[in-house]
């Protein structure tokens, strides 16, 4: 199976868009380095793989974890393009996990998206997604189960793809799709592939039905008569 290689990884990214590229074999976290160096960083494991809500994300040999590093300039983000987005938490998690679902798609697979950015193949996990800040940096962190062994206990609910793609080419198309939907979110792409619409769903705001994504990144869901928008949270499925 390949590996990550650095000099192989700057290869297929296309300039601009990140600043230095560090590569490990072993690390606590990529968005920890990431967030503290600027770095957008690569790990063959993690040892204190972060997901959201303070849970742990499983990191073992063969899956692919990396964090992107994004530079904030008062509340705007700049791109390599040298052009200066508007910030907004949404887009940012929408545009990678938008990026992740259509990397995915070239390699044949038919990835989802479960809002706000697990992506899901054939109603399992197989890839989460992480958006922190630190000051002027943000770091999306990305970890696909390419071919790994999930443990036992998470195996109802996460998968890997145990498919012969190579790490290298895999994020490269992450991460140079995710620049892309950056700059113009495929919110259209987003609500087509997403499998939280049309489910009964539980969130902070209530019961009710998950009927699209908005230009935000915002869950727009129908709770009797008012549409709600989510910009950030869970959701649990109450409906199959
Ligand atoms: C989740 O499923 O809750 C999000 C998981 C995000 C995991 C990735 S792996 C690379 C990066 N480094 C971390 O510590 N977490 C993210």
């Amino acid at each position: 199976m390949k590996k990550i290689v650095k000099t192989e990884i700057e290869k297929l990214l296309i300039a601009g868009n990140v600043r230095d590229v560090l590569v490990y074999d072993c690390i606590e976290s990529t968005n920890d380095c990431a967030l503290n160096t600027g770095a957008t960083v690569f790990a063959r494991t993690q040892t204190k793989g972060r997901g959201r809500n303070g849970r742990s994300f499983f990191s073992g040999e063969g899956g692919l974890y990396f964090s992107i590093a994004l530079f904030f300039e008062e509340n705007q983000i700049r791109l390599g393009s040298g052009a200066l987005i508007p910030f907004s938490a949404g887009r940012l998690t929408v545009s990678a996990g938008i990026a992740v679902a259509k990397a995915l798609n070239l390699f044949g697979i038919d990835a989802k998206i479960k809002w706000v950015n697990d992506i899901y193949v054939a109603g399992k996990k197989v890839c989460g997604i992480l958006a922190e800040r630190r000051g002027d940096i943000a770091a999306i962190g990305i970890g696909i189960n390419l071919n790994s062994s999930i443990p036992d206990d998470l195996a109802s609910k996460a998968a890997s793809l145990n498919a012969p793609i190579d790490p290298n080419v895999l994020a490269a198309s992450v991460i140079n799709g995710f620049f892309h939907e950056l700059a113009s979110p495929d919110i259209e792409f987003a609500n087509a592939n997403c499998i939280t619409l049309g489910k009964t769903v539980e969130c902070e705001k209530g019961i009710g039905v998950a009927v699209g994504i908005d230009a935000d990144g915002a869950l727009l869901i129908l709770i009797g008569d008012q549409t709600e928008r989510l910009y950030y949270g869970e959701v649990r499925f109450l409906s199959a």
